[in-house]
């Protein structure tokens, strides 16, 4: 699908099924090559603040993380260049941001916030049990990680019991539709029910950019089988004075579409859950 990327060298793109392995591989080999021209063309949108999507709803707006963020404990998968992470720093949590990308964390490493970085894939967190009191990922890893339910599982054992889980993804919805931003980008095409990877190949035959899609039953299924009760769910509005067009993103399809979910969901004590 694409959306939030700026392109590659890919000779092919199709539907197909591909493992967690090769997907983690092809996303920290793409955003090592892509991390330039994205931050080139999304930095000042992203900085100062958490934004959740292209759509630019922000944490300051929806406070899914509660309005008292002072030493709360937070982790970000797939946090860039750290934007959120340093905005939540800012207001006295005590962040980390963590990256497959090396060059999303170098470009991280030059803020002045203090915000430590691991180098890791989101499915495999290096931290232990009840770390955080929250996990955030802002269109981060969750659609480019090809089992869900590992990296859930994952995402609740790194949680303290009660504590939250934040994702923002690409609506699902918006898989039965072409990825383009003007009119081609409003008839459906495909089925929304087709779970296959979109998948985009070298002329090796590499798989260099991966996303997965997860129809919103999934998703709530996926939270419920590990560990998580659901908190909330919210479909950002396309704002009347966004007027950008990122990637398939743009005014037009987003005044008709959902082009992002965000999910809040709350770690159940694993004594009772
Ligand atoms: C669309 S960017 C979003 C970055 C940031 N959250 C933002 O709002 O700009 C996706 C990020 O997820 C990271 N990512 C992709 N797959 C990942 C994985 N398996 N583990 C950790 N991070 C991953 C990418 O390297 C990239 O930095």
């Amino acid at each position: 699908m694409d959306p939030l990327s700026q392109g590659g060298e890919a000779s092919s793109a199709r539907r197909e099924p591909l493992d967690a392995i090769e997907s983690a591989r092809a996303a920290r080999q793409w955003w090592d090559r892509d991390s330039a021209a994205y931050l080139d063309e999304h930095a000042d949108f992203l900085d100062g603040a958490l934004v959740w999507g292209p759509e630019g709803l922000t944490e300051l707006e929806t406070r899914l993380l509660g309005l008292d963020l002072d030493g709360l404990r937070v982790l970000e998968v797939g946090c860039g260049a750290a934007a959120g992470s340093a905005w939540l720093a800012s207001q006295g949590a005590f962040a980390v941001g963590l990256d497959v990308s090396g060059a999303m964390l170098a470009a991280a490493a030059t803020r002045d916030e203090h915000v430590p970085l691991v180098h890791a894939s989101g499915d495999r967190l290096p931290f232990v049990p009840g770390s955080f009191d929250a996990v955030v990922s802002a269109h981060g890893a969750l659609a480019f990680m090809g089992d869900l339910h590992a990296t859930l599982r994952e995402v609740r054992r790194v949680l303290r019991d009660g504590g939250l889980v934040v994702f923002s993804v690409t609506h699902p919805v918006r898989w039965a539709f072409p990825d383009d931003p003007g009119i081609a980008g409003l008839t459906a095409t495909m089925s929304y029910f087709d779970r296959r990877a979109y998948v985009e190949r070298d002329p090796a035959g590499n798989p260099v950019y991966v996303e997965h899609h997860r129809t919103m039953g999934d998703t709530v299924m996926a939270l419920v089988e590990t560990g998580f009760s659901i908190e909330g769910l919210i479909e950002p509005e396309w704002p009347s004075d966004n007027e950008q067009t990122w990637g398939a993103w743009s005014p037009l399809r987003g005044g008709l579409l959902p082009g992002t979910a965000i999910w809040s969901a709350r770690a159940i004590n694993s004594s009772t859950g």
